[in-house]
């Protein structure tokens, strides 16, 4: 197991498990957790053990309780703010993952925590799942994707109400609003989540990875254009399967 000083990663069978772990903050999200991630995800990419990465949160009671409030304002100016998250974009590199991510969420998810899960392909909460996006309350709007993210994954109507009135939905709306796949008891958190891995792992490796970039890919395309790329994505696949190496 590598450990961080804010994370826990180990691989098993296949699956690559990224823990945050700052329980005591609720899993907040500092500066140390975006590097340390920012520097977990190109690994998992790279690494030919690990097909599907696991995200969770340590601890009993969050996934993640958002950004780290204690740093806000911390920055030495806003615009060395700007330059290091340009230079080190975590929530760019979480959406151009190659493989499959899944987040297994239990307790709050909120602010980043839920932004983090929104970069994953699949979310299974349990029954005590908490989500909402609190940003505009602090004065804030969402900074990890979540205003392109979440319409992107619920409809307009249900982004806008988490968006802009701050509040919480339960582990059941999550699932009714489409926010989350699967709603199981907390025990079953982990099981469930392997289990989906378990059968993307049992699926064409170089078909799956082509067709999360076709899915995340097309949805910023006419659909002209998104029936052109899943063409030339085919194309690919199979001519990697003729023996001509994929780029
Ligand atoms: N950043 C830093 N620390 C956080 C945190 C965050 N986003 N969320 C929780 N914590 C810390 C608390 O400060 C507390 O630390 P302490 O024990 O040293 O005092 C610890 O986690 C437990 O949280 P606490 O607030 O005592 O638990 P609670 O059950 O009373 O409330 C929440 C839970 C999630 C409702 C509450 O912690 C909260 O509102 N957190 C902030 C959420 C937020 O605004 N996130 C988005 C920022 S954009």
């Amino acid at each position: 197991m590598s450990s961080f000083e804010t994370l826990l990663y180990e691989k098993r069978e296949g699956i690559g498990y990224i823990t945050l772990n700052r329980p005591q903050a609720l899993n907040a999200i500092n500066l140390q957790m975006r590097d340390e991630l920012w520097q977990v995800l190109p690994a998992i990419n790279d690494d030919p053990e690990v097909l599907v990465a696991i995200l969770q949160g340590a601890g009993d009671r969050a996934f993640s309780a958002g950004a780290d409030i204690t740093e806000f304002g911390t920055a030495p100016s806003q615009a060395i703010a700007r330059r290091v998250r340009w230079e080190r974009d975590l929530w760019g590199t979480l959406l151009k993952m190659e493989k499959p991510l899944i987040a297994a969420i239990h307790g709050y998810a909120l602010g980043a925590g839920i932004e983090l899960a929104l970069c994953c392909d699949l979310r299974i909460a349990s029954e005590d799942a908490r989500f909402g996006l609190p940003e505009v309350g602090l004065g804030m709007i969402p900074s990890a994707g979540g205003t392109q993210t979440l319409p992107r994954t619920v409809r307009l109507g249900a982004a806008s109400f988490l968006a802009l009135t701050g509040e919480m939905v339960d582990a059941p709306e999550a699932y009714r609003l489409g926010l989350v796949h699967r709603v199981v008891p907390r025990p079953r958190l982990l099981p469930v989540a392997e289990e989906m891995a378990q059968r993307v792992m049992a699926c064409d490796q170089a078909a799956v990875r082509l067709c999360k970039e076709a899915l995340n890919r097309g949805l910023d395309l006419s659909l002209e254009q998104g029936l052109e790329l899943e063409t030339e994505l085919l194309a690919l696949l199979l001519g990697a399967k003729k023996g001509r190496a994929m780029p």
